[in-house]
């Protein structure tokens, strides 16, 4: 029942083999989906050559350079939609940034600039995103985005990415209601710690992981291809009638007291 053939996705934050975004992109994939890829580009071309490589088993219809913070890519990014697809189906927003000293220690050192970095690159960055995708999700659509518990409740060393979660998880909810009518449905997936580039910057991921895997119901963590499956669900007609929401894709951590 699942599938997505004939659907357009376009699936941002692939860094690595260990990227969340990789685990959602090979999942859209087997579910039919034709594949766009953006990656964050570097001035020797490191990125690029790199995830090129590892996406090239699902012969990406568009790869992309797309720093959120630099507003002629992500015009050209969604340009270049335009002229390939003519519309767009699936956006997938799965990055995040903060400086690493802002991930450890006592929150209230977190300095303006980092603040500012962190709040734009890891929350307005789905504003900007949904604002240049909503024009071309001309037969509906779905948006997905990533976030964390941290967002939600206190977790250790998470600061400032927690601030940004929060406005992350209401960025959602007031995208779903602006978007709603026009039938483009807005989601976040909370998934459990996994360990990637972008989470080892957190301090003591370690410990984390291990914590979740002492007392989540499930005894484990999570890992990319399950967040996949979760995010093919969540972009498929299978979920037509959720929106707004948050799926936590934890092993059950987040309904633990202790
Ligand atoms: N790993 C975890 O434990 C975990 C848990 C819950 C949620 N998440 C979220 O999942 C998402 C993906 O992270 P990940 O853990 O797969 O790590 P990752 O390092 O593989 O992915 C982070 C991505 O963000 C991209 N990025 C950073 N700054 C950018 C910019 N200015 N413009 C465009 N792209 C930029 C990086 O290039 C990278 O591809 C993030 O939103 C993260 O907060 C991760």
């Amino acid at each position: 029942m699942l599938d997505l053939t004939g659907k357009h996705a376009l699936v941002t934050g692939i860094a690595n083999n260990r990227s969340i975004a990789w685990g959602i992109a090979q999942q859209l994939h087997a579910a039919g989906a034709d594949i766009g890829v953006t990656y964050l580009p570097d001035q020797r071309g490191r990125m690029e050559k790199k995830v090129r490589e590892l996406t090239e088993p699902l012969s990406p219809s568009l790869f992309l350079p797309c720093n959120v913070q630099d507003e002629g890519q992500v015009r050209a990014t969604f340009a270049a939609v335009q002229e390939k697809w003519g519309r767009l189906d699936v956006l997938i927003h799965c990055l995040a940034f903060a400086k690493r000293d802002d991930l450890t220690g006592d929150f209230s050192e977190t300095s303006r600039d980092g603040f500012q970095t962190a709040l734009d690159i890891s929350a307005y960055s789905l504003v900007r995103l949904a604002q240049a995708a909503k024009s071309l999700m001309t037969e509906g659509g779905s948006m997905i985005t990533l976030t964390y518990l941290g967002g939600a409740r206190v977790v250790p060393n998470y600061n400032v990415m927690g601030i940004a979660k929060a406005a992350l998880e209401m960025n959602v909810r007031y995208l779903a209601a602006e978007l709603g009518p026009q039938k483009i449905r807005v989601n976040g997936i909370s998934a459990g710690p996994i360990r990637t580039l972008a989470s080892s910057a957190v301090g003591g991921i370690l410990d984390m992981i291990h914590h979740v895997e002492e007392v989540a119901p499930l005894r484990r963590t999570v890992t990319q291809v399950e967040v996949g499956n979760a995010a093919a669900f969540l972009a498929s007609d299978l979920a037509s009638g959720i929106t707004g929401q948050i799926l936590y894709v934890d092993a059950g951590y987040e309904i633990m007291g202790m």
